[in-house]
């Protein structure tokens, strides 16, 4: 049976009898409209832990005034039934409880926030840093899951645990696909159905530019077509596609290290993201 907790202080209050017993805590940090893509990080949890935890919380500081945090889907009931047992806390706070009135502090990380997301949402990064370590602070996990659908997120929210030296490790769980390879997201449910196709054409994009990559050598010629294509597929906008060291985000030039291509585009008023190891 989970248990639906709307405070720090349930939160807490709940997990010190299993604590006490020395069970593994796991959490699953979410914004919610769950769907098979978060089903799998909380399977990873419960392989990692006895007690899984999911947050479900519209973060507000994440989101620039122009964005959709209004439209963003609230569907707690049917995340819940969606989750079928599976997590045994689901922790769905108010902005008043994670915000409460005169909230002044804000974390900033820099590093593998430079560029790429940060360019188009400069706000996003500090928004999700702030909001995963006060949720890790109320739950104190021994592991929490994300997934590498938010790559540059997944390693932001690394590097703030390391540099917090926060007790808790974090976990990667590779992108869930529908069958055309569209990467599983919450705003997928805002595509048009001529959108969805559309959008199906961003991994295959994605997978012809790293194929270029590797028989040619030359990224910036690989980058450069990816963009040419994703105009040419009809997305709306394309914010980037771009090849990186898949450790620090930093620009390369060859591929003599683990890299990774990551891409945002737009198509209507939606904005996609995906990535995958080079
Ligand atoms: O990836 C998300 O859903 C959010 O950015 C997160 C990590 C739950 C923080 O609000």
């Amino acid at each position: 049976m989970t248990q639906i907790l709307a405070t720090v202080a349930e939160l807490r209050a709940a997990l010190a009898g299993p604590r006490r017993s020395m069970a593994r805590i796991g959490m699953v940090p979410t914004m919610g409209a769950l769907h098979d893509g978060h089903l799998a990080l909380v399977a990873e949890s419960k392989k990692h832990s006895d007690q899984v935890v999911v947050s479900i919380f519209v973060n507000p500081t994440q989101f620039a005034p122009s964005e959709d945090f209004d439209a963003y889907p609230r569907t707690l009931d049917k995340d819940v039934e969606r989750l079928g047992g599976r997590a045994d806390i689901v922790f769905a706070p108010s902005a008043r409880e994670i915000y409460p009135a005169g909230y002044a502090t804000h974390i900033s990380v820099s590093g593998p926030s430079a560029g790429l997301e940060t360019d188009f949402r400069p706000h996003f990064f500090a928004g999700v840093a702030t909001v995963v370590a006060k949720l890790l602070i109320a739950a104190s996990p021994d592991v929490a899951v994300f997934g590498e659908k938010d790559y540059q997120q997944l390693l932001v929210v690394k590097r703030l645990v390391r540099d917090l030296a926060l007790p808790v490790t974090i976990l990667g769980v590779p992108t869930l696909r529908e069958s055309d390879g569209l990467a599983m997201s919450s705003r997928n449910a805002y595509l048009s159905a001529e959108e969805r196709k559309v959008a199906g054409a961003l991994n295959r994009i994605l997978k012809d530019a790293i194929a270029r990559a590797q028989t040619s050598g030359d990224l910036r010629a690989a980058e450069a077509s990816s963009v040419e294509a994703l105009w040419a597929a009809g997305f709306s906008h394309v914010d980037y596609a771009a090849i990186r060291d898949s450790e620090t985000l930093d620009h390369i030039t060859t591929l003599d290290r683990p890299a990774r291509i990551l891409a945002a585009v737009k198509i209507g008023k939606t904005r996609l993201i995906d990535n995958m190891a080079v």
